[in-house]
């Protein structure tokens, strides 16, 4: 029920106002206008002091409220309602990223001395414009680069994270492979379309005009663009337009990429090439995966096997470890499946980490001056021969870049060098203490000499 008694300041007022009455009342009296008898001066006088008596009364009333009251903190103003989605731009924007890169870990292992490094990157207003994460399938490039933006972006002063990938197949945590045949065929335009409908929604943006239309969409305040898995696009071409369509600083680029785009000779790149987590920690990720099944029990030693099957990287010790688990299989059989190209899983990782890039290589070998069969022919011999050295030697061992060549059988030596030079770009081959020795994964070398017959130990 509402409060009926009059506020001290109600009765002030009306105090104040009899006061006021009874004074002129008074005043009349004194200067002798009107026929002001005896009884009316009486009357001009009780008025003046019933107004003054309930004038006092109120402010009486006023102070004991006062001192009774509670001292209430009016807000300064009045609380603003909560965005509709109750989300934060950045937040949603991370949000968005996790989605559109897949990202599944909870928790990395040897990858924060390389994060914070980055980290200065990104922070730095004048450093690297584009961070680029290159290296082999599965190392676990994408994970650095989302955990580098979730854990930099707003230190940096980035108030939103545009992201697509262009990764068209996927391999899950026991090795199914699927692939999204829509997406294979999305072209390049088509991803910038998508990342200028991120930033300015609502616009109209189409693949023709998305070039000159994305350095417009893009918003005043700091902004990053994410381009995960850019390889299985033209990754030059991309980085190219990117370096030079006039939409970076303040905004910045992250890209994630099989395909070492330091070539291009664009200013402000800065390329990490990444090879995984180091041997301990990739150990220690092998205990923490298998620490979730403790009916699966492995010695040290299987775990060793592990690791070194996998050669550190993250995503095949991942399938090992779960193949074991749901296959209910030792670990040293699920090595045997991975190996074996003619089986689902050694063929589903062979297809998602290597066959793209080495017909990437034999393309990029074409000689464009050759007609397109007469190049292919010459590319498929030089790939041909560049990998086949690896299947004369031990797994896991490097070779000295002269006995590289010599058993290449690559006459020109110019064609050798710039094919080497090519499959490192690609992440295929790998090169060792200053250039000076390469090698293969040994998963690469298995699967690509098995299906040029059996794989010999000796030179
Ligand atoms: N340092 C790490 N510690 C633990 N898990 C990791 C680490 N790096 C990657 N992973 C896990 O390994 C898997 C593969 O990682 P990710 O997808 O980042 O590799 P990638 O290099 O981007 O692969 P792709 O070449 O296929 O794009 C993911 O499930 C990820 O969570
Ligand atoms: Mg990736």
């Amino acid at each position: 029920m509402d409060d009926v008694k009059p506020k001290w300041w109600q009765v002030f007022a009306a105090g104040v106002t009899v006061t006021l009455l009874g004074l002129c009342a008074i005043a009349v009296g004194t200067v002798g206008l009107g026929a002001a008898d005896q009884l009316a001066s009486v009357g001009s006088f009780a008025l003046t002091g019933v107004g003054t008596l309930v004038t006092v009364a109120s402010l009486v009333q006023a102070v004991r409220q006062q001192r009774q009251r509670p001292v209430v903190v009016e807000p300064a103003e009045p609380p603003r309602p909560a965005p509709p989605s109750g989300v934060a731009p950045l937040a949603a924007d991370l949000a968005r990223l996790r989605d559109v890169t897949n990202v599944d870990h909870e928790r990395l292992f040897g990858v924060d001395e390389t994060i914070d490094r980055l980290g200065e990157s990104l922070r730095n207003p004048g450093g690297a414009s584009i961070i680029s994460i290159f290296g082999g399938a599965g190392v676990g490039k994408t994970a650095l680069a989302y955990e580098l933006i979730r854990r930099h972006a707003e230190e940096a002063g980035f108030l939103r994270v545009a992201s697509v990938s262009a990764k068209f197949s996927h391999i899950d945590r026991v090795g199914h492979l699927e692939r999204d045949a829509e997406r294979e065929n999305v072209d390049w335009h088509a991803l910038l379309v998508e990342l200028a409908q991120q930033l300015a929604p609502g616009s109209d943006f189409n693949d023709t005009l998305i070039e000159q239309q994305l350095p417009q969409a893009m918003p005043a305040e700091p902004c990053l663009i994410v381009v995960d898995n850019l390889e299985t696009r033209e990754a030059e071409v991309a980085v190219r337009y990117l370096a030079g369509s006039g939409i970076l600083d303040p905004h910045k680029v992250v890209i994630t990429t099989r395909e070492a785009v330091a070539g291009t000779g664009v200013g402000r790149l800065r390329e990490l090439t990444w090879d995984g987590p180091d041997h301990a920690a990739a150990s220690a990720y092998a205990r923490y995966l298998v620490a979730d099944d403790s009916l699966l029990d492995p010695r040290k030693s299987d775990l060793d096997d592990v690791v070194r099957a996998a050669e550190r990287t993250p995503l095949l010790i991942q399938i090992i470890i779960n193949q074991a688990r749901v296959e209910r299989l030792p670990i040293r059989d699920v090595i045997g499946r991975l190996r074996d190209v003619s089986g689902n899983l050694g063929r589903a990782v062979w297809t998602y980490c290597y066959v793209n890039s080495l017909n990437v290589l034999e393309q990029k070998l074409r000689d464009p001056g050759l007609p397109e069969a007469s190049a292919r022919e010459q590319a498929a011999d030089t790939v041909a021969n560049l990998m086949a050295v690896f299947c004369f030697r031990p797994a896991g061992s490097s070779i000295a870049s002269e006995d590289f060549f010599e058993l290449s059988q690559i006459g020109d030596r110019e064609a050798f060098l710039r094919a080497r030079a090519m499959a490192c770009r690609l992440a295929l081959v790998k090169s060792l203490r200053n250039n000076e020795r390469f090698t293969v994964h040994s998963l690469l070398r298995e699967f690509y000499c098995a299906q040029r017959g059996p794989c010999g130990s000796a030179s």
